[in-house]
């Protein structure tokens, strides 16, 4: 039921630099994996049929991973190394892609899939948020959820306060374990945060948040927040935040990217919630 998801990965990566002028932090290696090969196989594992990918200039390394390499199959095969080719990654689904043209924010970019996306509802999964799940990937939880409300659901996790200001921050009514009816949203507050639930980059979104980019104003710096049109769903209608029972490691900071070398070097990388 929740078959397409966008995946925006256009960002310049800012808090990356200098690695990321030339290595887009999509692309910081996990293991000898991409970071976003990880995210894909989330969405392919979480049910997803196709992706679009939001991308800008800088980032056509991602394209080309994602492409087949007749060369370099060729090239394994010459030398008797056939055994290497499955590694290599091809599309087991559609990967569709756009180029945001300017850096003009998140809800700029989700709107660029509005005829992608048509009347149906979607998954947003934002690369930089590497969810390690034991049981089911994040977004299929949402999946699931979204499969019982039919409404918009965000992925949350609780952090610690020191890090609320780097996040989306949710309040809201907890009607199950875990599961809140929204009331209100507030990007990256420095202070007097609405609670310690934080959004992760896993969203599932009914169609109508298209609608809604459509008529919010950009901030001050020019970027449509894909917060304020969240913030403008929950006035409408019913939104859910779920907590995920995944670990969330955000990569655009240094510490959360080193603990994920880390876990990954550890025998048992992937086997906790
Ligand atoms: C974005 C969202 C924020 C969310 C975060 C998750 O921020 O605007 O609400 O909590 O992703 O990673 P960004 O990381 O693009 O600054």
């Amino acid at each position: 039921m929740v078959k397409k998801a966008i995946i925006p990965a256009a960002g310049y990566g800012t808090r990356g630099l200098p690695i990321t002028k030339v290595l887009p932090k999509e692309m910081f290696p996990i293991g000898l994996k991409p970071a976003i090969h990880y995210v894909v196989e989330e969405a392919i594992e979480s049910g997803i049929e196709q992706i679009l990918m939001i991308v800008s200039k800088r980032k056509n390394m991602i394209v080309d991973y994602f492409d087949e390499s007749l060369e370099l199959e060729a090239f394994l095969e010459r030398e008797n190394k056939q055994h290497l080719i499955p590694i290599v990654p091809v599309p087991t689904i559609p990967i569709h892609y756009i180029r945001q043209p300017y850096a003009k924010g998140l809800g700029d970019a989700i709107r660029l899939g509005k005829s992608f996306i048509g009347d149906e509802p979607f998954a947003v999964l934002l690369p930089d948020d590497i969810m390690l799940s034991n049981k089911e990937p994040a977004l299929k939880q949402l999946v699931d959820q979204f499969k019982k409300y039919k409404k918009t659901i965000i992925g949350i996790k609780e952090v610690e306060e020191s890090k609320l200001k780097h996040y989306g921050v949710i309040s809201g009514e907890e009607i199950s374990k875990g599961l809140f009816k929204l009331n209100n949203i507030v990007e990256k507050p420095s202070n007097n945060a609405p609670s310690n639930f934080a959004v992760t980059g896993r969203y599932i979104f009914t169609p109508e948040i298209l609608s809604i980019l459509e008529l919010i104003n950009a901030s001050e710096k020019g970027e449509l927040q894909l917060t304020d049109a969240i913030r403008d769903m929950i006035f409408r209608e019913v939104c859910y935040g779920k907590v995920v029972n995944s670990r969330r490691f955000d990569i655009g900071l240094n510490q959360d990217y080193v603990n994920l070398i880390n876990e990954f070097n550890n025998p048992n990388f992937g086997n906790h919630d």
